[in-house]
């Protein structure tokens, strides 16, 4: 069964000027307790917003222009954030920020940033059990426990803050994690040990179902089931992360194949092949294909013909002549 589910989601941000820019349009999704779900697409294709969307987080400017999200059956739409963030986030889903130097307070030490985390969600929950119960979990983490949580953001690596990050979010083993490109400030070796650590958790039951996102895509063969392409707002292909990165079918993500440096580790350096153009322009109205003006393979009829999802082999795919 569907524990999260994604149905035909379109969200917004209104400017000062009154103007909507249309960020993320017609974005539909199930996940199965377990899953592992992948992310990519280009910067600007509408990642992090769709993030703030699938935890029901409307924070002006951005707002829900039509869909539902559905979180064991119960709709997240509608609903203050005050609600949203103390009976969603954390427990049902919780976030793993793309930047963990903004996503803890410099003012405070790590413990009790991850304590205040803990007494929110926990009523009659003492500061001794806190306590203890921080340090099991951060001890799970490979860290120099006592020091982390006894220092301010400041006094980390980059490694330790981002890995104190997802040890405060999972920290009330949440149904579902959503990871927003977890490892894109960080250096090589340090990506690496936040990968592990990441499937550590997984791999010790502290959460089961995860969406990671990355505009790296092939690392998400490594670490998901399944994989969705984003461009302009949209999901433009899904099937499983062999089918999207080994055999892709939509000409966009055959495109972002082609540009990234090196599809497998151990493979020759071969030349990336640059995506022509530019994104279309959200705060316009789009009529065919959003693709159309960089696809190679776009015919006149591309440009005036909205693209739907339909099923190619058993994957999805938006466009129709993908074969
Ligand atoms: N506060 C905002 N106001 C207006 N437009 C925004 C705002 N935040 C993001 N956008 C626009 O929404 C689109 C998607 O951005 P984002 O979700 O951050 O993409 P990604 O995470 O894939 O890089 C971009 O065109 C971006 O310029
Ligand atoms: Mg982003």
């Amino acid at each position: 069964m569907a524990i999260f589910e994604v149905e035909k989601l379109g969200l917004h941000y209104l400017t000062r000027f009154g103007q909507k820019i249309h960020a993320v349009t017609d974005v539909s999704f199930s996940m199965d307790q377990g899953e592992i779900l992948g992310i990519a697409g280009e910067s600007g294709c509408g990642k992090s917003t769709l993030v703030n969307g699938l935890m029901g987080l409307f924070i002006p400017p951005l707002y829900p222009t039509c869909g539902d999200v559905r979180v064991d059956g119960e709709s997240l739409m509608n609903r203050t954030p005050e609600d949203v963030r103390q009976n969603v986030l954390s427990r049902k889903v919780s976030m793993i920020p793309q930047g963990a130097f903004n996503a803890l307070n410099p003012t405070r030490k790590v413990k009790d940033i991850a304590a205040d985390v803990m007494a929110a969600h926990m009523k009659g929950i003492d500061k001794k059990q806190i306590y203890e119960r921080l340090i099991e979990r951060f001890n799970l983490f490979g860290m120099d426990t006592k020091r982390v949580l006894n220092s301010h953001p400041i006094q980390l690596t980059a490694g330790e803050r981002q890995r104190s990050v997802i040890g405060i979010s999972t920290l009330l083993n949440p149904q579902m994690v959503i990871a927003d490109e977890p490892t894109s400030a960080l250096d090589v070796t340090t990506q690496k040990v936040v990968i592990k650590m990441i499937f550590d958790l997984l791999e010790k039951g502290i959460f089961s179902t995860m969406i990671f996102i990355t505009h790296e895509l092939p690392l998400l063969r490594h670490v998901a089931d399944n994989i969705a392409i984003m461009y302009a707002g949209e999901i433009v292909e899904k099937g499983t992360a062999e089918q999207v990165v080994f055999d892709p079918r939509h000409p966009y993500t055959k495109a972002l194949m082609g540009a990234m440096l090196s599809a497998e580790p151990g493979q020759k350096q071969r030349k990336p092949t640059a995506i022509e153009g530019a994104p279309p322009n959200l705060a316009k109205p789009i009529e065919g294909c959003r693709f159309a003006e960089r696809c190679p393979s776009a015919k006149p009829e591309c440009k005036q013909k909205k693209q739907e999802i339909r099923i190619v082999g058993d994957r999805q795919v938006r466009c129709d002549y993908a074969e």
